[in-house]
């Protein structure tokens, strides 16, 4: 590889098919038990050799008007700072991950970053180091180079990939509103004072992953973080039980939220649930999981303005 060649790099928005949360540690983080799932929305990152550092950033129509970090408080900005604050390069993000909106888009913009500057600058980093310097960057951001589906311990960070026998079938609705994790987290914090300092466990989730069974593993979906979700945004509520009288087999808040995501039997039902969703909201995806990490797209073709 040489260190001149533009390249993109794509990385997943990420489901929580598991979020066990335990009561907050003295860091400030949450211990978490949890099983990622990575879908089938992408952010690109597109890396271009030039003599200045800049970062631009462009959203897919879905996104509707969101708000974007200013410049140089982009996280992008922050995997310069820890790789090579000195070196530059022009920087293109697109995104079709919803913005703070609990899928992690934020953390694949960071995984995508970081493996893009590395190959760009022939920094030849190892995995380890890169899932060590992803870590720094979030929580979520070492998931987000490993991908698939992928058990979640420590405080998110620590990753262990997950044998997983479907290909699931999702819709996934995304809210204008947005919410702040670290709220969402202070009213887990709130609701649940005395929540065990060990997050519940994983395993009926991890049960009905081998089966590969889509009824299987609407049973077993959890979130600890969804009451808190709900209490700041009750409104969700109805959204859930709509998709599931749509046809879903079950709905359940993403992460810390707002974003609704919802279990289908098959692609089918997914589209016909979506359609059913389109008069209640107007945003409405449908998407499979799981999904590769962050990975260079082979030929480059540039970042795509619109979701494929
Ligand atoms: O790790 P990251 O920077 O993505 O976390 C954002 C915020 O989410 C933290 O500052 C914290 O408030 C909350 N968080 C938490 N426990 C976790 C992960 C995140 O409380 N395990």
């Amino acid at each position: 590889m040489t260190a001149s060649a533009a390249l993109t790099v794509r990385a997943a928005a990420k489901i929580n098919l598991h979020l066990g949360v335990g009561r907050v540690r003295e860091d400030g983080y949450h211990p978490l038990e949890t099983v990622y799932q990575a879908v089938s929305l992408h952010d690109d990152v597109r890396v271009t050799p030039a003599d200045a550092w800049s970062v631009r950033t462009t959203t897919a129509g879905h996104l509707g008007d969101v708000a974007l970090p200013a410049p140089g408080d982009n996280i992008v900005d922050r995997v310069r700072d820890l790789l090579a604050p000195d070196r530059t390069a022009r920087v293109e993000v697109a995104k079709a991950i919803p913005v703070a909106g609990g899928m992690a888009g934020g953390s694949a913009d960071a995984a995508a970053a970081l493996l893009a500057l590395d190959r760009l600058w022939d920094l030849g980093l190892t995995e380890d180091r890169r899932l060590d310097l992803a870590a720094r960057l979030g929580s979520d951001v070492p998931f987000a180079l490993v991908g698939g589906t992928a058990l979640g311990t420590g405080r998110g960070e620590v990753v262990t990939p997950l044998e997983d026998r479907g290909t699931w079938s999702w819709v996934v609705v995304p809210d204008a509103g947005g919410l702040s994790t670290p709220a969402v987290y202070r009213r887990f914090d709130e609701l649940f004072p005395d929540a065990p300092t060990t997050p519940p466990p994983t395993d009926r989730l991890r049960a009905a992953l081998v089966t590969g069974d889509p009824r299987a593993l609407a049973g077993a979906l959890h979130n600890d973080l969804e009451p808190a979700a709900l209490d700041l945004r009750p409104d969700l509520a109805a959204l859930l039980e709509r998709g599931v009288a749509e046809g879903a087999l079950r709905g359940l808040v993403s992460g810390s939220g707002p974003t609704c995501v919802f279990l289908c039997t098959d692609p089918e039902s997914a589209a016909a649930v979506a359609a059913g969703l389109v008069g209640v909201r107007s945003r409405v995806l449908t998407a499979t999981g799981p999904v590769s990490g962050a990975h260079v797209l082979q030929p480059d073709r540039g970042p795509r303005a619109e979701e494929d």
